[in-house]
């Protein structure tokens, strides 16, 4: 059997069509970051009416590099939540018209179930259970994955997700959006120690993240500087930053590893893709004696092949929807 995956709740329009085997036959994406850069965040606005524009045509090549037509797809499935309301809204009301109208079987997918599960689309796989870390520009969660449908919430961030600190931080340092990718490029010729910029560990075991006290930390940094009438070491900052993020990222991590008894850690996300936070994660599991598995860039941000995969797993476990379903803006994963 085909499955259509669509996500649209952010800012970029993506499908794909999946084998049952997971075989991926094709993934379009159309990025909306030329039309938020300017406002430096995404603007839910001009998002969803991006989205409306874009999700015709998206859909219709990834049917089109697939080689196959709608009256193939045996499964639609579309990410109902969480996520931007007027944006998880187009893919969600486009995918329950394809289903009515081609009478095809759709499922609504959990937008944190794609990133746990986005890992899958690799040929190494992790066995259940593992520890899945996935940070976005939305989220900074710590999940326990029992299997393909069953995750259990261990952390969350308590304000600022981490995609949206590197955002944040890019922005007063005068970068463009989507600040994450520019940040880390930049931090390679950086030094990480040049500043100790502080970590939130927050209450002995928490697994919990804060990154908002760090993002004013660089701000306090910065205007000091400039008070100074020294130019900023951008390198330095964005190393330093990058390494505050990436340590408590990584240690939480392995805390939850340790506190559950499980010897699996996977990443997903958009900041799962920062080379850095792959490099000390992979170290640090070598020395725990935990296996690490994480998905190329490409299915790291937000995609349709995820949606599928996810899809994929939540019909077989639930084969019912209802029409009168409707798009949530919180993760229901507790
Ligand atoms: O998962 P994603 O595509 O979208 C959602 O937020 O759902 O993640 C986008 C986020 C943005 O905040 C972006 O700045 C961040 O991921 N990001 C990175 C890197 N690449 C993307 N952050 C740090 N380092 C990167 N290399």
């Amino acid at each position: 059997m085909l499955t259509l995956g669509i996500e649209s709740s952010c800012d970029d329009t993506a499908a794909a069509v999946l084998k049952d085997d997971f075989t991926l036959l094709s993934s379009v994406l159309t990025s909306q970051d030329q039309i938020h850069t300017r406002f430096g965040g995404v603007v839910p606005e001009l998002a969803s009416r991006s989205h409306l524009e874009s999700i015709v045509p998206v859909v219709n090549e990834a049917l089109q590099r697939a080689a196959v037509s709608l009256e193939d797809i045996g499964l639609i499935a579309v990410t109902q939540g969480p996520g931007l309301i007027g944006s998880l809204l187009v893919g969600f009301s486009y995918a329950k018209a394809l289903s009515f109208v081609h009478k095809t079987p759709c499922v609504g997918v959990d937008h944190m179930a794609g990133h746990i599960l986005s890992v899958f689309l690799e040929k190494e796989q992790p066995s259940f259970p593992f520890i899945a870390l996935v940070v976005s520009g939305g989220t900074s969660s710590i999940y326990l994955a029992k299997d393909f449908t069953t995750f259990t919430l261990l952390g969350r961030t308590r304000d600022d997700a981490a995609g949206e600190a590197f955002d944040k931080v890019a922005k007063l340092l005068g970068f463009s959006y989507p600040g994450g990718p520019i940040v880390s490029r930049e931090a390679a010729s950086g030094s990480p120690d040049a500043i100790r910029f502080p970590r939130s560990w927050l209450e002995k075991g928490s697994l919990d993240f804060s990154f908002s006290g760090l993002k004013t930390a660089v701000l306090n940094y910065c205007n000091t500087e400039r008070q100074k009438n020294n130019s900023l070491p951008l390198s330095d900052i964005c190393a330093s930053f990058q390494e505050a993020v990436v340590e408590v990222l990584v240690e939480k991590t392995l805390l939850a590893a340790r506190q559950q008894g499980v010897d699996t850690i996977v990443m997903g996300g958009g900041v799962s893709s920062n080379p850095r936070l792959r490099e000390v994660m992979e170290k640090r599991c070598r020395e725990e004696q935990k296996q690490f598995f994480f998905p190329r860039p490409s299915y790291c941000t937000d995609n349709g092949a995820m949606i599928a995969l996810a899809g994929i797993q939540a019909h077989r476990q639930d084969p019912v929807f209802s029409y009168d379903r409707d798009v949530y803006c919180r993760s229901i994963l507790s």
